[in-house]
């Protein structure tokens, strides 16, 4: 008999005080009808706001149409949105679906493994590529990697962004090199364009794969549609997730020409994988990025964010777009809890002293003053 030792909803994760019932746009609502300004977006998930109308009437009229069919089906909407993302990402040849962030990287470093035939990978300290024990073999998170170690592919960990760091290191080593172009929970860390370039050149002249993950990176957050635009230096492989559906489970590996033609039929697959309701987010999505100019919004709200800190408690603010930590030392935690209880949801990091911002795309300017309002007040001692 079960005995009531355990809730059945295994206690894994550390939850806000209330629960979250509805959302509209850059808010969230409580039990209570309260409504939190949400920098955090669900984890970088909610990229067009929350319950979008045109992802909602897309998601709403497909699962009018069909709900789901597997792979063994063609499906347009699927080749639809595997051309509308590949248009998108303006690079890459092809595309992979699947449902997750840790999904895809671990389809992709598969790749990498089976096309190299090489047995290790180059990653970077403070690096986060997911849970499955392939994304994990490349996280440098030693709690995660706890009790998994045996398990694990031997990977070489080195500083990120350091150009010195990649001088003598032998390349042909590794079946691919995989790296966040900004890392996130590491604190939005970010690297010069001049060190993804050498990553490149090295990666190229070794045959080893360059792999982005652009789980957090991609989808216009950083006002381009990936980072691989921004620091002008095209990876063999991109995997993205969070933002491509608005929240629907998606992910997804992009893929170089070169790449996609070594594959053949059967070498990867996923039940769920390009399920129509996802896609019909993904082109919903996409068409809300296009249509409302959300790439340009997202650099002119990192602008107006970044201006009203100076002079605050937030020492820096690193990042791009709206991907963004804020550096507030020893002030961090107590912030986080302030603007928590003035109902501000941000996120904090895996540095103490960053808390992170990962709104939607669209944030209103209301949310974002009360925001800079709120740390203003908080520098002030007023709360
Ligand atoms: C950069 C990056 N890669 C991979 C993942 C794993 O994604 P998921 O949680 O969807 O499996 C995450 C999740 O936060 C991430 O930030």
């Amino acid at each position: 008999m079960h005995t009531n030792l355990v809730p059945a909803l295994l206690p894994t994760y550390a939850a806000y005080p209330f629960p979250i019932l509805k959302g509209v746009g850059d808010q969230v609502f409580d039990d209570d009808g309260n409504a939190y300004w949400d920098f955090y977006g669900g984890h970088c998930v909610c990229a067009t706001g929350h319950s979008h109308p045109t992802v909602v009437d897309a998601i709403s009229a497909q699962a009018g149409e069909l709900i789901f069919y597997s792979t063994a089906a063609r499906i347009p909407l699927r080749d639809e949105a595997a051309r509308a993302l590949v248009q998108f990402a303006d690079g890459p040849a092809s595309v992979f679906f699947c449902n997750s962030g840790a999904e895809a990287v671990e389809n992709a470093l598969k790749i990498a493994l089976k096309l190299t035939g090489r047995k290790g990978f180059l990653a970077f300290d403070g690096s986060f590529h997911g849970r499955t024990l392939l994304a994990l073999s490349v996280t440098d998170d030693a709690a995660l990697r706890k009790g998994y170690e045996d398990f694990l592919v031997p990977t070489t960990f080195l500083p990120f962004g350091n150009m010195d760091a990649l001088e003598g290191v032998d390349f042909s080593s590794f079946a691919a090199v995989i790296l966040e172009p900004i890392q996130s929970m590491a604190g939005v860390k970010t690297a010069d364009a001049e060190w993804f370039a050498t990553l490149r050149s090295k990666c190229h002249t070794a045959g080893t794969l360059l792999i982005f993950d652009e789980v957090q990176t991609g989808f216009g957050r950083l006002g381009r549609p990936f980072a691989a635009h921004l620091y002008e230096v095209q990876p063999d492989i991109t995997t993205c997730a969070k933002s491509m559906a608005s929240g629907m489970p998606m992910g997804a590996v992009l893929l170089s020409e070169e790449v996609a033609s070594q594959l053949k039929p059967g070498d990867l697959g996923s039940t769920f994988g390009g399920g129509p309701l996802a896609c019909a987010a993904l082109l919903a999505t996409l068409s809300v990025i296009h249509s409302e100019g959300l790439m340009a919004r997202a650099m002119e709200a990192s602008r107006l964010i970044q201006q009203g800190l100076v002079g605050t408690v937030v020492s820096a603010v690193q990042g791009q777009g709206l991907l963004l930590g804020l550096r507030a030392g020893s002030q961090a935690g107590a912030l986080k809890k302030t603007l928590l209880s003035k109902r501000i949801l941000v996120g904090g990091s895996g540095d103490p002293g960053v808390l992170r911002l990962m709104p939607s795309l669209n944030v209103s300017d209301e949310a974002i003053q009360t925001l800079l309002d709120t740390i203003h007040d908080y520098q002030e001692g007023t709360l």
